[in-house]
């Protein structure tokens, strides 16, 4: 019967056949433990001198790291093991010999380990990061569709920029001038005054000379947006998903946060409502911190962020920023114009803002004046102010990025290790 490592819990007690590649090894003059891989998880497999052919017994002490192979075996219970079960190898078929695999066992430089991302994305700890984040992946779209959301694909080459002019990757389009998208934004709000409630998740390009950890230059994004909501509305919506793919990740990866050595504390903290304080109160904190010279209308860097954080056990909303530092579409508070209905979702442990998320301005004449005051043209400026010509409302949204959530759920120090094949600043490879 060939199955999956996934799968052999159905089959204790049977002999199986999965097709693998050998992850590591150890063995002594009379057994062999073969550490196995198949994509779909790990398992050992154990070969007893006296109980195989002693071809079989010899071929398994000559396995090198990374051959690909079909073993045959009985699957048994193992309790000592994380996962439960190993197999009692009866049969070993090498399909391709593997010579001289670069990732050894051994410690590695991080530069190294990046430049054969190709082949690290194998190892057990990448693997579960990458299972963590299909888990965010596969629950935030339940979650959009369990509440009626409809997922709409905004375009990636764009002729406007949604997230101010300086971080653009330009390119050219036959003859005119396109960019990467920063951000679906503003094609999300036309799509909301179509179908009401909508979101998008895909891929989103920053040309930032940022080398930081939290900063990569090609990223993804799960951005909604909703008609008819204000700014206390989209935080609800915004604490109701962080929590509800949380309590997945928690539910439906715990043998990959094991591996990770994840402390599962921490992400059972992550449940709705988290606190909200204003930039004002942000600002006084900090002082209190000692970050003396913080002066209002200043924006927050990584320290200021981790600052604020340490002071709650959950993630924290920082809303009411200065408009000045903040983008041109966002609503001004009517009591109070000088800030603007936004919020920034700062997580604990230092992995910072991971939505950004605001009311947008709906009044046609506002929006104008500061696509004036931001020297804003290109191709949106006449589609995006006819939303609010025909049938403006009230309406919000956000955007939470893939990666950072990934890294806070995972505790990896790096984005870089949250997404298969990261573009860094000084990397396009492999
Ligand atoms: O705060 P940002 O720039 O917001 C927007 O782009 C809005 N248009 C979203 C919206 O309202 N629809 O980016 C949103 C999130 C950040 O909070 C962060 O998690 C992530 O995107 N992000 C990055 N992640 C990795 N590398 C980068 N260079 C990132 N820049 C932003
Ligand atoms: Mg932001």
């Amino acid at each position: 019967m060939k199955t999956t490592i996934s799968q052999v819990s159905k089959h204790e007690g049977k002999e199986v056949t999965i097709g693998a590649w050998l992850a590591n090894k150890r063995s002594s003059g009379k057994i062999a433990f073969l550490q196995l891989r198949d994509g779909t998880g790990f398992i050992q497999g154990v070969v007893v001198k006296a109980e195989v052919p002693e071809e079989t017994f010899q071929s398994a002490k000559n396995l090198t790291q990374e051959t690909s192979l079909y073993v045959t075996g009985t699957v048994v219970e193992d309790t000592r093991s994380p996962f439960g079960y190993e197999l009692q190898v009866k049969e070993i078929e090498v399909i391709s010999e593997s010579v001289d695999y670069p990732i050894t066992p051994k410690e590695h430089g991080t530069e190294f380990l990046m430049d054969n991302r190709h082949l690290w994305l194998r190892s057990k700890k990448q693997h579960a990061v990458m299972k963590i984040r299909n888990e965010i992946i596969r629950s935030t779209y339940s979650f959009f569709h369990e509440n009626d959301y409809v997922k709409i694909d905004p375009p990636i080459l764009t002729g406007s920029s949604a997230e101010g002019t300086t971080e653009l990757f330009h390119t050219k389009y036959f003859d005119e001038e396109a960019y990467l998208s920063q951000s679906g934004q503003l094609y999300m709000e036309a799509a909301a005054m179509a179908f009401g409630k909508v979101f998008s998740f895909g891929p989103t390009f920053r040309a930032e000379k940022s080398k930081t950890r939290r900063h990569l230059i090609e990223f993804w994004m799960i951005e909604p947006e909703m008609a008819f909501m204000n700014h206390e509305e989209s935080l609800e919506v915004q604490e109701q998903y962080v929590s509800y793919i949380a309590e997945n990740v928690r539910n439906n990866c715990a043998l990959e946060l094991k591996t990770l050595d994840r402390d599962i504390t921490k992400l059972e903290k992550i449940q709705a409502p988290f606190p909200r304080i204003t930039y004002d109160e942000a600002i006084q904190l900090l002082k209190e911190k000692g970050f003396d010279d913080i002066e209002w209308g200043e924006d927050f860097g990584a320290p200021h962020e981790t600052a604020i954080a340490e002071s709650f056990d959950k993630p924290v909303f920082i809303t009411h920023y200065p408009a000045d530092i903040k983008a041109f579409y966002m609503k001004p508070d009517p009591k109070r114009t000088e800030v603007v209905l936004c919020a920034d979702l700062i997580a604990p442990e230092g992995y910072g803002e991971v939505i950004g998320g605001s009311q947008r301005i709906d009044d046609l004449e506002l929006m104008e004046q500061r696509y004036q005051e931001h020297n804003l043209t290109g191709d949106a400026y006449q589609w995006y102010l006819e939303l609010r010509k025909y049938g403006s409302v009230p309406h919000s949204g956000f955007g939470l990025g893939l990666e950072r959530t990934v890294a806070w759920f995972s505790g990896v120090e790096h984005v870089r290790e949250t997404i298969p094949f990261p573009r860094l600043l000084n990397r396009l490879y492999p």
